[in-house]
């Protein structure tokens, strides 16, 4: 069993603790993209009807026949197996630092609250493009690379093959979710150009206090979409828009876990919301769980889209930078906050 390393600023709030009962049933959506597959010339309408359905009900929704091969997956997950049961120090020499956004880090901070977790980031586009300060005026750029541990070799290669086949699936997905508000296919794929997508491999230990702990405090994506794959362990939970209930969610295997993210939620001015979700952890196992977090340019400018906004449908939004919300972010993840961490309602109108 693990043993308490941390000083016990893991406890969560007593509000975010996890509740020892978890629900199961009415999970969130399943939803087979087996039609994508028949590359009809035109759309499936049924499953268009079926992600707009999903994203407007839960936020979140699982598919099956996503078309990513079931190598790719099995390679990254044995890859993030190995590379978190190296010992600490080695890890550490990937350490991401306030240069190196991109790396190792033992722990998360989610509202000033340690997450019973390790993981491992790397951005997709290399090197990616972000600005090199929070402040507004400040039009300075600069470039984010990856940084690699030595063990395993072949984690480079593998995390690159595993981004190229969740970039299909992003374009799939995006032009699902763009047909269901009555858009034309690929009206959000142009703001994805020089992106800021990164990917996380996420080791999540057993913990000796489960109820005290969460492997991830509550929060919602800030991004566009997040494409998620989960061992069978489970831990996710997911709270539902109907009562706030936290529901877990069941893993299923060969499934990925897409929820809409926080730019979704104002370009569709409010009709998709990104939800609230968090991760319990367990005393007996480990967990893993690889994140892809999708992210437009560090230049798109964040609002409601021009098509949705209408004089009886004014925007709820005002208009924001996400290349300066994104630096804001992550130039954070080195100060232990005491106060909120910037989120999309302080821009709400
Ligand atoms: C995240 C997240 C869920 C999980 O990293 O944002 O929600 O199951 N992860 O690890
Ligand atoms: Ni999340």
């Amino acid at each position: 069993m693990a043993s308490l390393e941390f000083e016990p600023d893991f406890i969560q709030p007593i509000e975010h603790r996890p509740k020892l009962q978890i629900i199961e049933e009415d999970g969130i959506p399943l939803i087979d993209l087996s039609p994508l597959n028949l590359n009809f010339s035109e759309p499936n309408w049924d499953l268009v009807a079926k992600i707009g359905d999903a994203c407007r009900k839960w936020g979140f929704f699982q598919v099956i026949n996503h078309g990513v091969p079931a190598e790719v997956r099995e390679r990254i997950e044995s890859a993030a197996k190995e590379f978190f049961a190296l010992p600490k120090e080695e890890k550490r020499k990937a350490s991401r630092d306030q240069v190196n956004l991109f790396g190792y880090s033992d722990f998360e901070i989610t509202k000033s609250v340690r997450d019973w977790k390790e993981i491992f980031d790397c951005t997709i586009e290399n090197p990616t493009v972000i600005y090199a300060s929070d402040e507004p005026d400040d039009k300075e750029l600069k470039e984010l690379t990856n940084k690699w541990p030595e063990y395993p070799p072949d984690l480079r290669d593998v995390c690159e093959m595993y981004s190229a086949e969740m970039q299909k699936l992003t374009y799939k997905l995006l032009g699902l979710i763009a047909l269901s508000m009555g858009l034309p296919e690929d009206r959000l794929h142009s703001l994805f150009k020089n992106q800021t997508s990164f990917m996380r491999l996420n080791y999540y230990p057993p913990c000796p206090a489960p109820e005290l702990a969460l492997g991830l405090g509550r929060h919602k994506d800030a991004g566009a979409m997040t494409i998620l794959l989960q061992d069978d362990v489970g831990g996710l939970e997911v709270k539902r828009k109907s009562d706030g209930e936290w529901i877990f969610v069941k893993p299923t295997p060969d499934a990925y876990i897409v929820n809409v993210g926080d730019l979704i939620q104002v370009w569709s001015n409010d009709k998709y919301e990104s939800v609230e979700h968090r991760v319990t952890v367990n005393s007996q196992k480990e967990r893993f769980s690889i994140p892809y977090f999708i992210n437009p340019s560090h230049d798109v400018w964040i609002q409601p889209l021009e098509e949705l906004v209408s004089e009886q449908s004014p925007a709820k939004y005002k208009g924001y930078s996400w290349g300066k919300f994104y630096a804001t972010r992550k130039l954070s993840n080195f100060k232990k906050l005491t106060t909120e961490n910037i989120q999309v309602h302080h821009f709400k109108l």
